[in-house]
């Protein structure tokens, strides 16, 4: 990874007047901009001045009677890797294209990047990059151009442009196909073309949905070491995935949604305490019988271990604590309820 792009402001090409029309997802239906609902009062919207790059506060989807979404309240701090897990139609998106400026919220409110995504999306899209789980159909272009294509859309003067293009595509490791056509592309080439033109106009917040489908397994670690790289360059990076052992791996914080609603969120180890049934230890005994026990902490496995040899006098033959990943904590927290 050679060759990456300058962080914010370092060669100057900032974007004047992003270009709303091509961002890559459908047009906002006329249901979806209905009137914004006024009626979350003040007081109860709080945006304290911390260090939270994004901060939603009661955001609300409807979609006639299905509520997409359901008083949407967090916090993504600055410098972050925040990963949103959730169970298909969980609201991953709905969530993601409110605060990329896409789709106007029922109710509630958002600051992100200290703007607010509704009354003032130029402000935000200037600051932030969106990669949409599906990228748009662009006949005829090759991926240079597309990038060209973007970066002029997003005011980046011609000057830079084979420089910036030479720099996302090495990022991306997608430089052999400069030349190639985008609609050759393979899945997992376009994702990562996706997330470089996510990045033309240098932004401080990536928002990313799913951008690991479609990648092969040593795509997917090149991926997840990009994303930390670009997070060492300043960016805060809100991910949505199913990978569930990838967010916990990368991820310095974590939300789980269900149904539009926010169970949990919080760092991957604090989700894994409030919500896992606690800390157990599997016991084999000489017999060939094995039993669990809860404990809270080391002293407690101490004690019970003591009580299991000195007073029980039992033949352990192996002592050892369970271990709760992510993925057993998602099929244990949510139920798999499709709306
Ligand atoms: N334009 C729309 N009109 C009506 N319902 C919609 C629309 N977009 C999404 N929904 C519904 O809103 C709910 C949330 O969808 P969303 O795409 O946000 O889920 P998701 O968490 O991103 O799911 P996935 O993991 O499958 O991508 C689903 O029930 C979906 O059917
Ligand atoms: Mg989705």
């Amino acid at each position: 990874m050679t060759n990456l792009p300058p962080p914010s402001g370092q060669n100057g090409y900032q974007p004047q007047q992003p270009a709303p029309h091509l961002i890559d997802s459908p047009p906002p239906q006329v249901g979806d901009i209905a009137v914004l609902d006024a009626g979350v009062p003040e007081e109860n919207t709080h945006f304290d001045p911390s260090d939270a790059i994004i901060q939603a506060r009661g955001l609300t989807k409807q979609y006639g009677t299905l509520t997409a979404l359901n008083q949407f309240t967090l916090d993504v701090p600055r410098g972050s890797i925040f990963g949103i897990i959730g169970p298909n139609g969980a609201g991953k998106s709905t969530a993601f294209a409110i605060l990329a400026t896409l789709l106007r919220p029922t109710s509630g409110t958002a600051r992100v990047c200290g703007f607010d995504p509704i009354a003032d999306p130029k402000s935000v899209r200037r600051r932030m990059g969106y990669m949409p789980d599906v990228m748009g159909v662009y006949d005829r272009l090759t991926v240079s151009e597309y990038l060209q294509f973007h970066a002029a859309a997003y005011k980046v003067p011609r000057s830079e442009w084979p420089e910036l293009v030479d720099g996302l595509l090495q990022l991306v490791d997608l430089d052999v196909k400069a030349t190639a056509s985008v609609d050759r592309l393979s899945r997992g080439m376009k994702q990562r073309l996706s997330l470089a033109r996510s990045m033309v106009h240098d932004p401080d917040l990536l928002i990313l949905d799913e951008p690991a489908s479609g990648l092969d397994p040593r795509a997917r670690i090149e991926f997840r070491e990009l994303l930390i790289a670009l997070q060492d360059m300043g960016k805060t990076i809100l991910i949505s995935s199913h990978i569930l052992a990838e967010l916990q791996q990368m991820c310095t914080d974590i939300a789980v949604i269900e149904a539009g609603n926010l169970l949990a969120s919080g760092s991957p180890q604090s989700i894994l305490d409030q919500l896992g049934d606690g800390r157990r230890v599997r016991v084999t005994f000489a017999d060939g019988s094995v039993e669990e026990f809860p404990v809270a902490d080391t002293i407690e496995q101490a004690a019970l271990l003591k009580r299991l040899v000195v007073d029980d006098q039992r033949d352990v033959v192996e002592f050892a604590e369970v271990s709760t990943d992510l993925e057993g904590l998602f099929l244990q927290i949510t139920q798999g309820i499709v709306q």
